[in-house]
């Protein structure tokens, strides 16, 4: 599978008649069990683009190629949860295929067990952000699509959910977009890197990064930090 993507520009019309381009032309691709990492500055265009990216906005100039048949998790930058039902049919509703067995290990890993139903009304940010991650991976996703999965989570679980993230996308072959405004996620998880200007986004530099993700050890990662803080980029 693969997604291809080729936007040639995104405008928003204001409320007052203005013209807002929020994109400018943006082109990459992604293969399955691939990684491609987001990162720019705060209000550059990422939300826009996954929006695209996704088919959820279809105003824009270019072209989306999504392989139909690919089934799709996306965990929105606000959890977006149905507030009347509990958390364990905000799973279930995204993923009615979802086995008893499979659904207790995601709640187990994402530390949601004792939440099942409760509602989001009563869940922190944190929590809930837990449960729209729960619901994307229950759908056992070939297109991922992350934004912001991780913020306002602590350190320690973070760290846990980034490996979740990481297992998953190894053992299922998913093609996996995520934007993160941290570039610890970024080279723990990702494959390539696209930084992006200020609005309009545009891609200004794109990093592979060679190591598989499993054999990343910590002087690598070090190694990669110190070319990271080498490149002349705004967004880092
Ligand atoms: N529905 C909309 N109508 C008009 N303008 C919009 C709309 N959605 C987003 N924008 C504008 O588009 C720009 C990009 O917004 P977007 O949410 O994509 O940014 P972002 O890169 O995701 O930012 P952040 O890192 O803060 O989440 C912003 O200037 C925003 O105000
Ligand atoms: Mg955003």
């Amino acid at each position: 599978m693969r997604l291809e993507v080729e936007i040639t520009g995104k405008t928003f019309k204001s409320a007052a008649g203005g013209m807002h381009e929020v994109l400018a032309p943006v082109k990459f691709a992604l293969q399955s069990g691939e990684v491609g990492v987001l990162i720019g500055p705060s209000g550059c265009g990422k939300s826009t683009m996954l929006r695209i990216i996704l088919g959820l906005d279809r105003d824009f100039d270019g072209h989306v190629a999504r392989p139909p048949e690919a089934r799709i998790g996306m965990v929105f930058q606000e959890p977006r949860l149905l507030p009347w039902r509990s958390v364990e049919q905000n799973v279930r509703l995204a993923a009615p295929d979802v086995t008893d067995a499979k659904l207790s290990e995601l709640f187990k890993i994402l530390e949601l067990e004792a939440h099942r139903s409760h509602f989001p009304g009563e869940l922190s940010l944190g929590l809930a952000r837990r449960v729209a991650l729960a619901r994307a991976f229950a759908v056992e996703p070939d297109l991922l699509v992350l934004d912001e999965p991780l913020a306002s989570l602590d350190d320690a679980l973070a760290g846990r959910l980034r490996d979740e993230i990481a297992t998953l996308v190894a053992s299922r072959s998913v093609m996996t977009l995520l934007v993160t405004h941290s570039l610890d996620d970024a080279i723990r998880l990702g494959d390539r890197l696209f930084f992006l200007s200020p609005r309009p986004a545009r891609i200004v530099q794109e990093l592979p990064i060679e190591i598989p993700r499993a054999e990343r050890s910590e002087a690598e990662l070090a190694r990669i930090r110190a070319k990271l803080a080498a490149l002349p980029l705004e967004s880092k």
